[in-house]
């Protein structure tokens, strides 16, 4: 029997697609899937998809599995991100060599992540934490995947990443080392903290837009839009979500309003706690996220509460602009955060190359991250640049104009509204935490620090004597 150049544990959606991206680039691979009930026929359905010219082995066998690897073995995990994967690493950890690699391709906690790298170097095995997006399709036809972990460890997988990775405008992989332990699970961990902001921007433009427009309306003016430098994936996906019926009806208007989620985009936003970054687009998404399923109290407290509408419709160019703004405050806090997030784990992270990687094969992928890629180079930031800051000041008066009209017309826009307060706070001189520093001295002898003063002194006041 011949041996495998690579192997995949995990034929869920997202391992089948991996799976047959990677047979269909040429190189050789060994599958497994667990024989439990419900399972059993994960791997005769991808052997049912392989095509003449992909060799691909099938297994039920763990021990036949992995001796079906050549060495040093490179093994990816597809399966559920937390507990089942420690299981599946020490069911599989006796078996394997010094020097083998396991890559973990699913949405695992970059902690965890952090953890296993250290755990299985003990044994002499890399680990490589390896973030993916793009869904099923991308999986499938060319996916962006951020790996951390060890750099050598990467070289010897990166030609089959490379090779399965969609392609950027140059036609370079969206595939890249990030950097080490952790950070390939931690970028991909903002990579879904913007996206939930994204997705929430857009739904909060549907919730002003559906009082005054019908869904055709509403998919033709985000059609115009993308096709201007606001084009993206998302907005793309929404104008056909918009569109399409089900029998007479649009079958958005059936889908119950409550929304779900997998938790990283509250990890994301916890992480952005910890470490410092303001991320209160990304907050309020999860958090909008979150009171949709309250759907019961929702309605039991509608019932009651009646509001007086005012029906102010903001123009088409101001919620363009207001949108625009937006995603600049977002993709501004996201990249903060990876920034913050390597400082405190020691990681060395180009943002551009991250931006990179996200023009093509992503979740996010948009005309204004092929832009970031240009302007997040050498360490910059957007409002290191002299057009951002114009365009959010130019645009500052649209997005109140939206404010003002969701307030009026009673629609909760608290990610829209999170970006303008943000960019009103970092642009305003006086913050009022000077009255904050006084009261932590009042009752805490925190102490405070004096306008004028040098750095380094703090003073304590007794405030009642
Ligand atoms: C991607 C997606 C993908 C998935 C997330 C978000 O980049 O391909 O982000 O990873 O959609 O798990 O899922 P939730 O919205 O359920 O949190």
């Amino acid at each position: 029997m011949e041996q495998s150049a690579f192997g995949v544990i995990g034929l869920g959606v997202m391992g089948a697609s991996l799976s047959l991206n990677i047979a269909d680039k040429g190189f050789s691979l060994s599958v497994y899937n667990r024989l439990t009930p419900g399972e059993e026929h994960m791997v005769s359905q991808l052997l049912e998809r392989k095509t003449d010219k992909m060799h691909i082995q099938g297994f039920t066998d763990l021990e036949a599995f992995i001796d079906s690897l050549q060495r040093p073995r490179k093994l990816l995990i597809m399966i559920k991100a937390g507990k089942a994967l420690d299981q599946v690493i020490n069911i599989v950890l006796p078996s394997l060599s010094e020097g083998d690699i396991i890559i973990d391709g699913g949405n695992s906690h970059y902690s965890d992540t952090k953890r296993r790298c250290q755990n299985l170097l003990e044994h002499k095995i890399h680990f490589l934490g390896c973030g993916v997006s793009g869904g099923e399709e991308g999986a499938l036809k060319g996916p962006s995947l951020m790996v951390g972990g060890n750099a050598e460890a990467y070289q010897q997988i990166s030609e089959i990443f490379e090779s399965i990775a969609g392609k950027d405008k140059h036609d370079k992989p969206c595939c890249a080392y990030v950097s080490k332990d952790g950070s390939g699970h931690f970028v991909k961990m903002v990579h879904n903290g913007i996206e939930y902001a994204e997705m929430q921007l857009l739904a909060e433009l549907y919730a002003l837009l559906r009082n005054h427009y019908s869904n055709d309306k509403i998919a033709e003016i985000f059609k115009a839009w993308n096709a201007t430098d606001l084009g993206s994936y998302l907005l793309e996906i929404t104008t056909d979500i918009l569109t399409k019926k089900e029998g007479e009806d649009y079958l958005l208007d059936k889908i119950l309003d409550k929304a779900g989620n997998k938790g990283t985009g509250s990890w994301s936003s916890k992480a952005a706690l910890d470490f410092g970054s303001v991320n209160s687009m990304m907050a309020s998404s999860v958090f909008a996220r979150y009171i949709s399923s309250y759907k019961a109290k929702r309605v039991e407290l509608s019932k009651y509460v009646v509001r007086e509408k005012q029906h102010n419709t903001s123009s088409i160019k101001d919620l363009e602009n207001a949108y625009r703004f937006a995603r600049i405050i977002n993709h501004y806090q996201g990249f903060d955060l990876i920034k913050k997030g390597a400082q405190e784990n020691d990681w060395d992270i180009d943002c551009s190359e991250i931006a990179r990687i996200w023009t093509n094969g992503c979740i996010i992928r948009s005309h204004f991250m092929e832009a970031s890629t240009h302007y997040l180079k050498a360490d910059k930031t957007y409002l290191d640049h002299e057009v951002f800051i114009n365009l959010l000041q130019e645009s500052e008066g649209q997005i109140k104009v939206l404010l003002k009209n969701a307030l009026d017309s009673n629609v909760s826009v608290n990610t829209f509204y999170n970006a303008y307060d943000y960019w009103l706070s970092l642009s305003t001189a006086n913050l009022p935490a000077n009255l904050i520093q006084a009261q932590r001295d009042y009752f805490g002898a925190h102490t405070y620090q004096k306008i004028g003063s040098s750095e380094d002194q703090y003073f304590h006041t007794n405030w009642i004597e």
